[in-house]
This record gives structure tokens, sequence and C-alpha cells, in this order.
């Protein structure tokens, strides 16, 4: 067969087939089959060769011209095929592909709104060490090393530190009071919520592993009243309704006068559970006047200055607003807990 008309037989078959094509699956197979380095085009390529040199220039432009018109062929075959299936209905009553989101912890939610209303009342936001030395958790706290308070807050020591000043998981956030008075000095606001540590046996309302909010303010003249009003817009801001709270004699070292305020357990409305002992009120939020002794520490003359600082228990809180009736659940990792928030 002349390669004129082999070539042309190839061409006029390539584009019956491609004219046969229903789906873009075959495409890519016939494309091979005809334009692959191995497929038809290539073989009648070779039967080109082998014609008279005279020949050759004309025979070998219309084996391009051939290649180049299935190419073409073959590529407006592609669009329309592709265009088809863009074009094809969309359903959009289907429901959508769900991927599943992370969501913030309860602990965090109730924190990011504390710092919220804090930042609101020009207070400062702190992180403290978890990791810290006996100083700044009792010695600067004014809690020396034979007093009876260390022996209240138990502790997770830590291997380090000289013998004079161990290491330690930090027992309270009061750690950074302080350390904030040394590096901001007064006046100050500053709360700092964070993670704490202690070495006891849990229950429904303790664990080894809690958070606490400390906030400290230092200024001239600051009073009992200022310490008042700012546990009750701490507490209305977050219950956005009235509780129940009381306030008596609490004793802290670091603070002069000190106050225990408590609130009527939510959990069971004050009648009594397990959370509140059966004594139908929570311990919440420590407080009082800085001593001045602390104040010293922080390289402050406690006749220029006064302060007030508490010790809010934010997972107690939490437990508070959502009704949880065990401390163990924040922790537990438990998902069908987690997954309620
Ligand atoms: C303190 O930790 C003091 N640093 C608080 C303070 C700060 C007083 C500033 C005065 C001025 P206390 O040990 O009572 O105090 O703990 C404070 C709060 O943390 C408690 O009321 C309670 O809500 C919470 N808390 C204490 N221990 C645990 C625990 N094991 N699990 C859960 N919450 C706890």
């Amino acid at each position: 067969m002349s390669p004129d008309k082999l070539l042309q037989d190839l061409k006029r078959v390539a584009l019956e087939e491609l004219s046969k094509l229903e789906g873009v699956a075959g495409l890519r197979a016939l494309e091979v089959k005809y334009l692959g380095r191995k497929g038809r085009l290539a073989e009648a390529l070779k039967a080109v060769a082998e014609v008279a040199e005279a020949e050759r220039p004309r025979v070998g432009a219309l084996a391009n011209e051939v290649k180049r018109e299935l190419r073409e062929a073959f590529a407006a075959v592609q669009a329309k095929l592709g265009q088809a299936s863009v074009e094809r209905p969309i359903d959009v009553t289907l429901p959508g592909i769900h991927s599943p989101r992370g969501h913030l912890h309860p602990i965090s939610i109730v924190q990011c709104e504390l710092e919220e209303l804090f930042r609101s009342m020009g207070f400062m936001v702190l992180d403290g060490p978890e990791l810290e030395s006996e100083y700044y958790n009792f010695a600067a706290l004014n809690i020396p090393s034979w007093h009876p308070a260390r022996n209240t807050q138990d502790t997770f020591y830590v291997k380090g530190g000289t013998k004079d000043n161990r290491w330690l998981l930090r027992t309270h956030t009061s750690n950074m009071q302080v350390r904030a008075l040394e590096k901001y000095g007064a006046p100050l606001r500053a709360v700092v919520p964070g993670r704490c540590f202690r070495y006891e046996a849990t229950d429904a309302s303790h664990d080894h592993t809690f958070w606490q909010v400390e906030g400290l303010v230092v200024d001239k003249d600051i009073s009992i009243s200022h310490l008042i009003a700012t546990m009750q817009a701490l507490l209305s801001g977050i219950f956005h309704r009235e509780v129940d709270v009381r306030l008596r004699p609490g004793y802290f070292p670091f603070v002069e006068p000190g106050f225990e305020l408590d609130i009527k357990c939510l959990v069971c409305g004050g009648t009594g559970c397990s959370v509140c002992k059966q004594r139908g009120w929570v311990e919440l939020l420590p407080c009082g006047l800085v001593h001045p002794k602390v104040l010293e520490y922080g390289g402050l003359n406690p006749k220029e200055y006064s302060g007030f600082a508490f010790g809010l228990g934010l997972s107690r809180l939490v437990m508070m607003r959502y009704k949880i009736d065990d401390i163990r659940l924040l922790l537990g990792g438990d998902m069908r807990f987690l997954e309620q928030f």
C-alpha cells in the first residue's frame, strides 16, 4: 500500500473510532493506540522512511499533517467530554460533606471570657511558669520553710535546684505575684490564668491538676471596697445573673486580712451533693489585701502602696457554670463528655 494511502486510511479509521467514543474513559487508550510512541502513526512513519528519497519531503509533510489533525481532533473531544462532566447538574439539596472540627475545652471557654472581662477593666493578662522555685511559690509569699502553711498545699517536688530552693510544680498561681511586681512594679493590675498541681488524693472537687486565675492589683490607697467591687464584677460577668455568695475570714500568709469567698453550690442548688461535700457551699475565691511583706519582696514600699489579690479556682468555677458533678471529668479525656461543649 502506498504511504499516502496508509496515512489517509489511518486518519479515517482513527477519526471514526474517535467519533464513536462515549465517555472520557476510553479517550486516553485511543490516543495511545494511535498517537502513542509505539502506536499506529509511529508504525506508519516507519513505512514513510522507506519511500524513494525524492518522495520523502512530500510524504513527510503529509505525515505531519495527519499527526496534527489527529492531535487536534483528540484535543477537541477531550475538551467536549471534560466540559460535559462539569456541566453535569449539581443537586444543591444533597447534604454537604461534614468534616469534624475541634472546639474549645470548657476551661478554655471560661478562661477566655475571664481574660476578656479583666482586659476590659484594664488588667494585663500574664502567663507564668508551671515549673517553679520554692522561693516564688512559698518564700516570697511570706511562707518560710518552717511555716505550717507549706503542708496545706501538698507539693510535687522536682529534682533540681538547691537544698534551700528546690524546684517544684507550682501549687498555685500566686507564684506570679512577686514575679509580676519585680517585672512591672506599681501601679499594677494583672491576672494570671494557669495550671496548678497538688500531690493530693482526688475526689469530686479536688484534682491533682487544676486551674486557677490569680488576680493582683497594687496601687496607692487600695482598700477592701476595691476588692469587693472587683469580685462582684467577676461573678456577674461570668454567671450573668445573681449568685449567692458568702464572705468569711480566711487565712493565707500572703494576705492580711484574708477572706474565703464561697458560692452556693450550683450543681445541687445548695441542698448538698458530692461536689460541695453536702455543705451547700463551694470554696471558690480566696482573696485579701496583699501582705506588706509580699510588697517588700516585690521591691515596693508598703507605706506607699497597698493592694488586693485573689486566687479564683477556675476548674471549680467551670463546674458551677456547667453543673459538672465531678472535677475529674475535665481532664479525663472522655470525648462523650467533651463533645457537649
Ligand atoms: C490558694 O491557692 C491561694 N494561692 C489563693 C489566694 C490567692 C488567696 C491570693 C489569697 C490571695 P487555695 O489553696 O484555697 O488558695 O486554692 C484556691 C482555690 O483553688 C480553691 O478555692 C479551689 O477553688 C481551688 N483549688 C484548690 N485546690 C484544688 C484542687 N485540688 N482541685 C481543684 N481546685 C482546687
